[in-house]
């Protein structure tokens, strides 16, 4: 598999969105959380989305050098509306206006509705970590068809609707202080980005993840992609982790007046519209003072003195796996051939006349 330079795969995603016309900011922002996701390991939410924001902006279903706009605004609540525009862009300043909220009463509770894609939430969890902010996140998915069955069903009814918990307090990177513990998750068994990488990798799909037109499990991805979709994905969990998408569909959409996957909503095989509600929370207003941060590494260290079960050599926190993978993956990614492939046609697409000789 090629192993591409972090660098060379930024410089690529900035010049397609270039070619898209957007300002070198928005370039910035869309490079910097795809490929900050590709270095945390998750390549479902890495370069490999790129095609899709070609897509979306040649089809006008993504708005470039869109901003959010305050549609609702009582202080500690408020609800943006992304507009449909780049995700990157209406997460990095959603996440700002939350913060600077939290800061003033304490803790904000904020809306983002009609997004286009928001990708990898951990990217929000540490924007508001690196400023030293607690922080919740329910997203819901909508847009394009469902993918995901309730606990019970064998028809989709919802998307992989991600939750993201992140806890300051963690060692500074570039200069930034990270979550000290980010549970960052779809609440699918796998999140709908992997089941592309395996289809591109011709790979079959981890078991016990994934059900087949009949209702029956399987390890075939294909179905995913075939139109109309045949088969779904399996939530989380059984009926608890179905339960928690249900809900990040209720507050990540219908609470703050955003698309849930209802079929009465406009819909389109590759549009992706996210809805996410934050509550940012300030440790600095809730008196526990440095007591918050002590309490925190004492029970962490009690976490991970466990003694461990069988077939396990460690206990790790939520968040170590990405730590790991970007200390891995520092000066190179594995992209995989059929992602390159994409990769250079969404960019000739787009306008970038030399993507033919990159990524190589
Ligand atoms: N924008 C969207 O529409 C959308 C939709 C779904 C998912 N996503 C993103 O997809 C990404 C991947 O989600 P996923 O569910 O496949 O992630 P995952 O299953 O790889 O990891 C989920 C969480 O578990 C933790 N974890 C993993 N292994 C662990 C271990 N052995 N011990 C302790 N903790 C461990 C990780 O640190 C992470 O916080 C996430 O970043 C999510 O935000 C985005």
């Amino acid at each position: 598999m090629p192993i591409l330079h972090p660098d060379d795969l930024h410089a690529f995603v900035r010049d397609t969105c270039a070619q898209l016309g957007s300002t070198e900011t928005e370039q910035h922002l869309v490079a910097d959380q795809l490929v900050g996701a590709n270095l945390a390991g998750h390549d479902s939410h890495g370069v490999g989305m790129l095609p899709a924001y070609v897509w979306g902006a040649l089809s006008g279903e993504l708005a470039v050098n869109s901003h959010p706009t305050v549609v609702q605004d009582l202080g500690a609540l408020s609800v943006l509306d992304g507009n449909m525009g780049f995700g990157q862009v209406n997460g990095f300043e959603t996440m700002g206006h939350a913060i600077d909220r939290a800061r003033t009463h304490g803790a904000a509770i904020v809306g983002l509705r009609n997004s286009y894609h928001i990708g990898r939430i951990g990217h929000w969890g540490e924007q508001c970590a690196a400023a030293g902010m607690a922080s919740l996140h329910f997203v819901n998915v909508s847009g394009h068809s469902p993918l995901v069955a309730p606990y019970g069903g064998r028809e989709a009814r919802f998307v992989t609707n991600p939750i993201c918990l992140a806890i300051p307090g963690g060692p500074e990177r570039n200069g930034r202080p990270t979550p000290r513990v980010m549970l960052d998750m779809a609440t699918s068994k796998i999140a709908g980005g992997k089941a592309r990488v395996a289809m591109e990798e011709g790979k079959p799909l981890p078991p016990d993840t994934m059900l087949d037109a009949q209702g029956r499990v399987t390890t075939d991805p294909s179905g995913m992609f075939k139109n109309p979709k045949e088969g779904a994905l399996i939530a989380l969990g059984d009926h608890k982790g179905s339960g928690l998408a249900i809900m990040a569909e209720l507050l990540g959409a219908a609470l703050i007046g955003g698309p849930t996957m209802q079929p009465g909503n406009k819909r389109a095989s590759n549009r992706i519209v996210n809805n996410m509600l934050s509550i940012v929370i300030d440790p600095d207003a809730t008196g526990a003072g440095d007591g918050f941060a002590a309490e925190a590494e004492a029970f962490l260290q009690y976490v991970q003195s466990s003694e461990l079960r069988e077939g396990f050599d460690e206990v790790l926190l939520p968040g170590d796996p990405e730590n790991r993978a970007r200390a891995a993956r520092a000066e190179g990614v594995p992209v995989d051939d059929a992602t390159v492939r994409l990769l250079r046609k969404a960019a000739i697409n787009a306008g970038l006349s030399d993507a033919e000789s990159r990524l190589s």
